[in-house]
C-alpha cells in the first residue's frame, strides 16, 4: 500500500473496529479528510429499529460539519469485505450536499484500495444549486 491516501487508509480501518453492528455485522469504517488536513473517523451504528441504522459514511460527515468542517478532500472507507463495496446512494447524495467533488478510497479486507470519485458514483446529482432557479 503505498499512496498520498496511505494514512487516510489506515485510519479507516481502525475506525472500523469501532463499528456498533450487532444486526449485520458488517463493520465499516471512513476516515474523512478536511481541505486544511484535519482528518475525522466514523463507523456505522445500528439499532434495532432497523430504519434507523447510520452509515459511516454519514457518522464522519455528521462529526466534521457539526465540529464547523466545510470543505473536504477525499473519503476512505474500510470494509471486512474483499471485493470492493461502495457508498450507498443515501450516502452519496448526503456527500454531496458538502462537496461538488472528494475523491473516494474504497478499501478492502485485504488493504487492497480502489480510487474513484463522488462525480462518478453520483453524476448529474441534486443539490442547492438546483432549488430556486439558482446556477
Ligand atoms: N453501511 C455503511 O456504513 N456504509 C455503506 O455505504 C453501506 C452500508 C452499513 C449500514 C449498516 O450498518 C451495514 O453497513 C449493513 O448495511
Amino acid at each position: 500500500m503505498h499512496s498520498k491516501y496511505s494514512r487516510l487508509i489506515k485510519l479507516s480501518i481502525s475506525a472500523k473496529s469501532k463499528s456498533y453492528s450487532p444486526y449485520s455485522k458488517f463493520k465499516v469504517g471512513a476516515a474523512l479528510l478536511t481541505a486544511g488536513n484535519k482528518v475525522y473517523t466514523g463507523a456505522n451504528i445500528e439499532n434495532a429499529s432497523f430504519s434507523l441504522c447510520v452509515c459511516a459514511e454519514r457518522v464522519v460527515f455528521s462529526k466534521a460539519i457539526s465540529e464547523g468542517e466545510k470543505k473536504f478532500k477525499a473519503i476512505a472507507i474500510s470494509t471486512g469485505n474483499s471485493k470492493p463495496v461502495f457508498p450507498c446512494g443515501a450516502c452519496r447524495q448526503f456527500m454531496y450536499e458538502f462537496c461538488d467533488d472528494l475523491d473516494i478510497i474504497i478499501v478492502n479486507s485485504e488493504k487492497k484500495f480502489v480510487i474513484t470519485k463522488l462525480s462518478e458514483l453520483l453524476p448529474k446529482g441534486f443539490n442547492r444549486k438546483n432549488l430556486h432557479g439558482k446556477k
